[in-house]
């Protein structure tokens, strides 16, 4: 039997189909390509290019496929972009997760992974952030995928239709041998950004304000490995293939970098001297967020190999030196 990976092309759900092949599962990947690259897909998976929207598609592909269970990532997730355009991201985020449902419920699939996101939570009321606190997204994207997590509610609720909601933090990082890694455009996040600024391709980083309320000032985040989440998919997976019920999970590493501090280490890690400026902060940012992740580690047996940003921006940079133009397919990079 087969597992789908929908949005395997992307970042994410590249490294997670490479893990799962690894591990010995039987892959299929949809994917729409408007942000996702055909080259980051392992050859073994069997890659259906289509809209995660489109049910016609979509059941042509679970006809084709015995399908056991399904891991979804296709969704557009930039944030400052779902505040312009709320629309396209309900539509395509939260619109993609009702024809995915009402198929897998034609087909009697039961089993659903979801990547959703420390957005859901908005601004937190205490750190680290608990999967019991409360839920109150600050921007349209966070909301999507909220939305997203309460349709998969009420579709176990009626249909029966277990889901495990994986909420991330800060992912980043490539895969140790840098043949797949990230390559979004334009690039937004502050890892490849930072390196682009090493390897010359931008002038410098600014840093999106200084004046909050964290030891240096800056914005703190909590950095997972891309591989690490990509094996909780698995965990998650095998979690819901013993029986257990719906959950949702956090997925970090529960410890805080700042943005200044995570300068630093890329300093330290490419030797480059990376200018940077500081900036106006960027609206919609939340001064810290750190997971509380002991729950993904004691009821999945989540156990995260990079625990050191050094080592995860290592891996990033390996990518970017051997990657320096992404997957380099211009039909990806719209
Ligand atoms: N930053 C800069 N300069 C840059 C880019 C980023 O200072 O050029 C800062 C941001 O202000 C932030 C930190 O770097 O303080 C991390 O920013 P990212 O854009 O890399 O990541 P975010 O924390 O904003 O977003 C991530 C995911 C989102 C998810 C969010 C949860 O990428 O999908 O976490 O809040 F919604």
């Amino acid at each position: 039997m087969a597992i789908l990976v929908l949005g395997g092309a992307g970042y994410i759900g590249s490294h997670t189909v490479d893990r799962l092949i690894a591990n010995g599962y039987d892959v299929a990947v949809v994917d729409n390509l408007v942000t996702g690259h055909k080259a980051a897909i392992n050859k073994k998976a069997r890659f259906y290019e289509g809209d995660v929207r489109d049910k016609q598609f979509l059941n042509s592909v679970f006809d084709k496929e015995n399908i056991e269970g399904v891991i979804h990532f296709a969704a557009f997730s930039v944030v400052p972009e779902s505040m312009a355009k709320p629309l396209k991201y309900f539509d395509n985020n939260t619109g993609g997760m009702i024809s995915l449902l009402e198929v897998m419920h034609e087909h009697d699939v039961k089993k659903i992974v979801f990547s959703s996101t420390a957005a859901t939570y908005g601004e937190p009321k205490q750190i680290p952030i608990k999967e019991t606190d409360p839920q109150v997204p600050t921007n349209p994207y966070g909301e999507s995928k909220l939305a997203m997590e309460k349709i998969m509610h009420w579709s176990d609720v009626a249909y029966g239709i277990k889901f495990v909601a994986l909420r991330y933090f800060n992912v980043a990082g490539a895969k140790a041998d840098g043949s797949i890694g990230e390559d979004h455009h334009p690039e937004t996040h502050l890892v490849p950004i930072i390196l682009q600024v090493a390897s010359g391709e931008r002038d410098e980083l600014t840093i999106f304000g200084d004046d909050y309320d964290t030891p240096d000032g800056t914005n703190v985040r909590d950095y997972v490995h891309v591989v690490d989440l990509a094996d909780a998919h698995i965990l998650a997976l095998k979690y819901l293939q013993a029986g257990n019920d719906s959950d949702a999970f956090n997925l970090g590493s529960s410890t805080g970098f700042s943005n200044k501090q995570m300068l630093d280490a890329a300093r330290e890690v490419t030797g480059k001297p990376i200018p940077a400026t500081m900036g106006p902060r960027r609206a919609g940012d939340p001064s810290t967020l750190i997971a509380a992740s002991d729950k993904a580690r004691k009821v999945l047996g989540w156990k995260p190999q990079f625990d050191d940003v050094h080592e995860i921006i290592k891996t990033a940079w390996n990518w970017k030196q051997t990657h320096p133009k992404g997957y380099d397919d211009r039909k990806g990079n719209k």
